[in-house]
């Protein structure tokens, strides 16, 4: 089945196979004439990247590309970024790839014409009135992976490489402008990365779906990204040219990021301290933490997650679902504890108070303290 499909929710949204030809067009829609792409190392020498470069320049719009961008997008990148974006006189932004370059393409957009520092605009109460709005350029996103969401998010992560801290930039004009989920740009995921990445949408339904906030329409959207996630990521990890499997992953990515709205939780918080301390695969470690995490919640969330299991056809209410959670990562390969990661529990004390200070600590249905959090994390290796 071949699915093509225009969205204007949350943004307008191109989704089907070979629509990376319409970047030029997404370009001119947001009034761009010299955009920059944006992307990570690995990418840059990619074929995808180079035929999205083309499709740029034969319409006129250059070939621009920068693409120092470390797995961890930080402030020096960001800077280095800003710099080019500035000397190349662009006038807006093509975010390409997975998380590193969606997010430091949409920070470099929103950074080119602000004065204050970056860190001055973290997610935090109205600190995002600080920047003049006038002043950000248009952003067309490429999603290259599927998971992050980012291409449909209104904040970028950026790590400050004094710290390892992840820290979240929020901004309503982060969200880009048109959005091309192009599902032939997936299909040379490696498997584990098909597997992490799309783990990460499941974690991003999951925990929304889960947290205590009242947010009915995001609820309805997490249920559902998480059905396609069941029904298809074991499809595209298995055959990563089934494109029928990619396009709905691709959805279900974007729905994880929608429904995020409504708060994440405990799963996040540990894997971002994780990820910044030891430079493991977000989406992996998320899929690590994952049964620990419901272990965690289970008294809070039991009822709910029954209701979950019935929609996705999981018989046992909450211990089919954990079940399904535990065959699900079998099936993917995804390493049993953190001590499987090859990660020791000697900074279990700095882990743990870095996943406190988590943004993502306050929506976990079971408020987390140090005291419970550090034997979450013990139950984690
Ligand atoms: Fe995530």
């Amino acid at each position: 089945m071949n699915i093509v499909a225009n969205w204007s929710y949350p943004t307008a949204i191109k989704l089907g196979r070979g629509r990376i030809k319409e970047l030029a067009d997404a370009c001119k829609t947001l009034g761009l004439k010299k955009p920059l792409l944006v992307t990570d190392r690995g990418l840059a020498s990619m074929a995808i990247t180079g035929h999205a470069l083309d499709v740029l320049d034969e319409a006129g719009l250059g070939r621009s590309i920068f693409s120092e961008v470390d797995p961890n997008p930080n402030e020096t990148n960001l800077e280095a970024g800003v710099k080019v974006y500035r000397d190349g006189g662009h006038d807006g932004v093509v975010a390409f790839g997975g998380g590193s370059g969606l997010d430091l393409g949409k920070l470099i957009a929103f950074m080119a014409g602000q004065t204050r520092p970056v860190w001055d605009f973290e997610d935090i109460g109205d600190w995002w009135t600080r920047a003049d709005a006038s002043k950000i350029a248009p952003i067309v996103a490429v999603p290259t992976t599927a998971g992050t969401g980012s291409e449909v998010g209104r904040a970028g992560v950026l790590t400050n490489s004094q710290t390892h801290v992840k820290k979240i930039i929020f901004h309503p004009k982060l969200l880009p402008g048109v959005v091309i989920c192009d599902p032939e740009l997936t299909m040379g995921m490696p498997k584990a990365i098909t597997a992490g990445t799309g783990m990460d949408a499941f974690a991003h339904c999951l925990e929304a779906y889960s947290s205590p906030f009242y947010h009915p329409m995001s609820g309805g959207i997490a249920l559902e990204g998480m059905r396609l996630v069941k029904e298809f990521l074991p499809r595209a990890f298995k055959d990563g040219t089934d494109l029928e499997a990619r396009t709905n992953m691709m959805s279900a990515a974007a729905m994880g990021a929608v429904a995020f709205q409504k708060g994440l939780g405990a799963i996040h918080s540990l894997s971002h301290p994780i990820g910044a301390v030891y430079n493991t695969h977000h989406g992996m470690t998320n899929a690590v933490v994952m049964p620990p995490v419901l272990r965690f919640n289970r008294p809070a969330i039991e009822e709910k997650i029954g209701r979950a299991a019935a929609y996705l056809g999981i018989a046992g209410g909450f211990d089919g679902f954990y079940d399904y959670v535990l065959s699900l990562r079998a099936e993917l390969g995804v390493p049993q504890n953190l001590s499987a990661m090859g990660i020791k529990p000697d900074r279990i004390d700095e882990l743990t108070a870095m996943a406190i200070e988590d943004p993502s600590c306050g929506g976990n249905p079971v408020p987390m303290t140090l005291e419970n959090t550090r034997a979450l994390f013990l139950d984690c290796f």
